[in-house]
């Protein structure tokens, strides 16, 4: 089932989604939570680290990294959670997790990250973004849905989305480690986040269409509890 919250604006969004997770981590304070990076839930995070709740116990896991940035490089997702998660929000050390993005072997990497997630007891609440091709993680649209924690090759269009985070779309990393579709659909809850005008057409596959790998996101419409928060825009006057 899909619960729909309309938000009026990004900041409305950011206090929204704050608060489910807020309210996730007082029903359990070790709550495992599944973290998204990029523009739309830096919101969110500016939110908690406002409200400073007590999340000492609270262990995090992200969705996915680039490959061959090391977690120094101000572009990579490990610096970005430094920046704005696990110091803002003071996740212990031994509590933050995230794909290494300059591990020798990747494949290896993968496996580590799936038994290191399942070790934790799986994911309570998965924070997912979503790319203005349908994406969730990594996952890009492709022929069939792809299972657990892999490296992908990255899209012209995300590379695109992404490049201003960077220089030029050229200097977005090729490829990515993420959490794959069944990664995602084992997290207990989850908690889809949607702004601006761009994610629209995205938005709409899971709000009236059928579950295709052409728009991974629809694969949410298969999992028992999921949340989307979407702003007015990202809806389009749709709800
Ligand atoms: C980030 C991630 C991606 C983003 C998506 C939207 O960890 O997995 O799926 O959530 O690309 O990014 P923004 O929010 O920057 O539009």
């Amino acid at each position: 089932m899909v619960e729909i919250i309309r938000a009026e604006n990004y900041e409305e969004l950011g206090q929204i989604a704050g608060e489910q997770i807020l309210r996730q981590v007082e029903e359990k304070r070790d709550s495992v939570l599944g973290l998204a990076t990029g523009g739309t839930p830096r919101g969110i995070y500016r939110y908690l680290a406002e409200k400073k709740p007590d999340l000492s116990r609270v262990r995090t896991v992200n969705l996915d990294e680039y490959l061959g940035l090391s977690g120094g490089d101000p572009r990579s997702y490990h610096y970005y959670m430094k920046e704005y998660v696990w110091e803002p929000l003071e996740i212990g050390r031994e509590n933050r997790l995230i794909p290494d993005g300059l591990c020798q072997d990747a494949e290896e990497e993968c496996r580590r990250y799936e038994e290191q997630i399942r070790a934790l007891g799986g994911i309570d609440l998965q924070l997912l973004g979503l790319g203005e091709n349908g994406h969730i993680g990594f996952n890009e649209p492709g022929p069939a849905f792809v299972c657990d924690t892999h490296k992908v090759c990255l899209s012209p269009e995300t590379r695109a989305a992404n490049s201003r985070f960077f220089g030029s779309p050229e200097e977005v990393p090729r490829y990515a480690l993420t959490m794959g579709i069944r990664t995602i659909m084992r997290a207990r809850r989850i908690l889809l986040v949607v702004s601006g005008g761009k994610k629209a057409k995205a938005l709409q596959a899971i709000m009236g269409g059928g579950v295709t790998p052409q728009i991974p996101v629809t694969i949410l419409l298969l999992h028992p509890r999921v949340t989307v928060a979407a702003d007015a825009a990202a809806l389009g006057g749709k709800f």
